[in-house]
């Protein structure tokens, strides 16, 4: 009797707090160098009564499959655009050239066609695809045209990591989304109440006894989602937007800013049976940041609330099921390289101001330098491989998620203080707090265009379209005074066939290599690589540092 009595305990306790009724749906994967995605109209019955309408990719009802690639390969892809309406395919954190990067500037109008092609030059890392075309960002994306890329490569693939897609490591894609009475999802409103996973609603996910790794991505509007595990149980945080950070840090909570992306290992293990709540702990969330409890809005503020704002909610059950056959074991002590850049090779350093247009206001639309996005006009004239420091001030009372297109960064501070181990890793998104201050350190190489423009922004969707967005454009050197024939790389073996170590002596000036047409194949920040070299072309390749240094290379088959 008492037994039986404790086990209905047990069995309360547990389904109580998870609310999971839909299994997570994993995305399919296509793995890559040639990919062809077809952008549709669709819709989905997530709600009794009418369907909602919806944006997908690839025969999908809501977001699209997970590309897989790997660093190093030449990537050809087919954007086949089957909306009513133009739009464009943005490779949200991808090192890429301003013409292949996919945003305002590259249409693809209805029934058309884009082909960009691009080497993979980043390193193993989440990131992710969605529309880009000016004025229409959020309403596509939030409508269901979003999905994963995983980036793998040697230094990741070396390390002994949960990464069986589907089985030990799982994309968890989070957004918040607005729906109408009508069951239709408004892009335009901060009210929020609808989590989706992975576009399930109340999701939960059956995972093994053993380290599970989540591959964490906000593809919302505005939500900050504060990530973690009831009784403030412990997991790792071991990657962040742009690669692995230098050891697993133990954590407890994980925040993600829109646009942002986390990895994160949690530890099963002997866990078989139980129910766990993966939950956003909105009551942890500062006022003025979206997601935290709202501020006091000054009268005449549309109403911006959401039953989400300020509150804990389940984001996924995780429903403990069996090992696998060959679990991964202990969490290696280090991780990925880091290249931070060093603050004294800036050559440069810009200030970037967050204002409202209407003093005061928390609802928008916000300005970049006083000005709000504008096509024809190009804000930064950046020199071909600069190193330069953005100090980026928010005079507004709300946080904005800041995004650079094209280029990683480094966080160097926050209001002058070094930022936290979670923080320091490669990035492309930092959220920056109402009346912060903060530093970032990029280095703008490799892909110089004098007429295309690179994005940087804000990933509140909504601010985005409404302007807060600004464009650079990466410019080519002048002259070639630099190209002294000179070798400052350790290189073995050369003349290479599988693969090629580098040691860069020009450290911490970056090195890219070319082959013998002009084309980019690889590039890297760090003082050391090696590199998969299987699948190109036998010939000679010419490796140059970011100084103009430069070393033939010769590949045989
Ligand atoms: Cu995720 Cu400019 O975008
Ligand atoms: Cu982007
Ligand atoms: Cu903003």
């Amino acid at each position: 009797m008492v037994i039986r009595f404790l086990t209905i305990l047990f069995f309360i306790q547990t389904y109580v707090l998870a609310q999971g009724v839909n299994p997570l749906q994993i995305p399919d994967t296509l793995i890559g160098p040639f990919f062809n995605l077809s952008i549709d109209e669709s819709t989905r019955q997530f709600f009794p009564g009418p369907l909602t309408q919806t944006k997908a990719f690839n025969g999908n009802s809501f977001l699209g499959p997970t590309l897989i690639i790997r660093r190093g390969w030449n990537v050809e892809v087919t954007v086949n655009n089957q909306l009513a309406d133009t739009t464009t395919i943005h490779w949200h954190g991808l090192h890429v050239s301003a013409h292949t990067d996919g945003g305002p500037h590259s249409p693809i109008l209805p029934q058309q066609q884009w082909n960009p092609d691009f080497t993979c030059l980043d390193k193993a890392s989440t990131y992710w695809y969605h529309p880009h075309f000016h004025g229409k960002t959020a309403k596509h994306t939030l409508e269901g045209a979003a999905g994963i890329i995983i980036v793998r490569d040697v230094e990741e693939s070396n390390l002994n990591l949960p990464r069986k897609y589907g089985v030990d490591d799982f994309p968890v894609i989070v957004q918040s989304l607005e729906f109408g009475p009508d069951n239709q999802i408004k892009t335009s409103g901060l009210q929020d109440s609808i989590v989706l996973v992975n576009g399930i609603l109340k999701p939960f996910l059956q995972v093994p006894a053993q380290k599970v790794r989540l591959r964490l991505l906000n593809a919302s509007n505005a939500r900050n989602f504060n990530i973690g595990l009831p009784g403030n149980a412990g997991f790792f945080l071991i990657g962040t937007d742009g690669g692995l950070l230098g050891r697993p840090l133990p954590v407890t909570r994980v925040k993600l800013a829109p646009g942002e992306r986390a990895e994160v290992v949690v530890d099963f293990t002997g866990q078989q049976g139980s129910s766990i709540s993966l939950k956003s702990y909105g009551s942890e969330i500062p006022v003025g940041t979206q997601g935290g409890p709202l501020p006091l809005m000054p009268a005449g503020t549309p109403p911006m609330d959401s039953p989400l704002n300020g509150v804990d909610f389940e984001v996924l059950e995780l429903r403990v099921g069996a090992m696998t056959s060959n679990p991964s074991g202990n969490l290696p002590d280090s991780l990925a390289a880091q290249t931070r850049i060093p603050e004294s090779l800036a050559t440069d350093e810009r200030n970037l101001r967050f204002t409202p247009v209407v003093p005061g206001s928390y609802g928008g639309p916000f300005l970049l330098n006083d000005s709000t996005f504008k096509m024809e006009r190009i804000d930064l004239r950046i020199p071909l491989n600069a190193v330069e420091i953005w100090n980026i001030h928010n005079q507004t009372p709300v946080a904005h998620p800041f995004h650079l297109h094209g280029f990683s960064f480094y966080i160097l501070d926050r209001y002058g203080a070094l930022v936290g181990p979670e923080e320091q890793g490669r990035r492309d998104m930092v959220l920056v707090y109402p009346n912060e201050q903060i530093r970032i350190i990029s280095r703008f190489s490799n892909f110089a265009d004098s007429t295309t423009p690179f994005m940087y922004h804000c990933h509140l969707l909504t601010h985005e379209d409404e302007g807060m967005m600004g464009q650079f454009v990466v410019m080519p050197l002048v002259s070639s005074q630099n190209q002294i024939n000179q070798s400052d790389f350790s290189v073995f073996p050369n003349p290479f066939s599988e693969s090629i170590d580098i040691q860069n002596s020009d450290y911490p000036e970056g090195f890219s290599v070319f082959n013998n047409m002009g084309k980019l194949v690889f590039s890297s920040d760090s003082k050391t690589e090696s590199i998969e070299t299987k699948i190109w072309p036998s010939g000679i390749y010419w490796m140059i540092s970011s100084k103009g240094k430069r070393q033939k290379l010769i590949k045989f088959q």
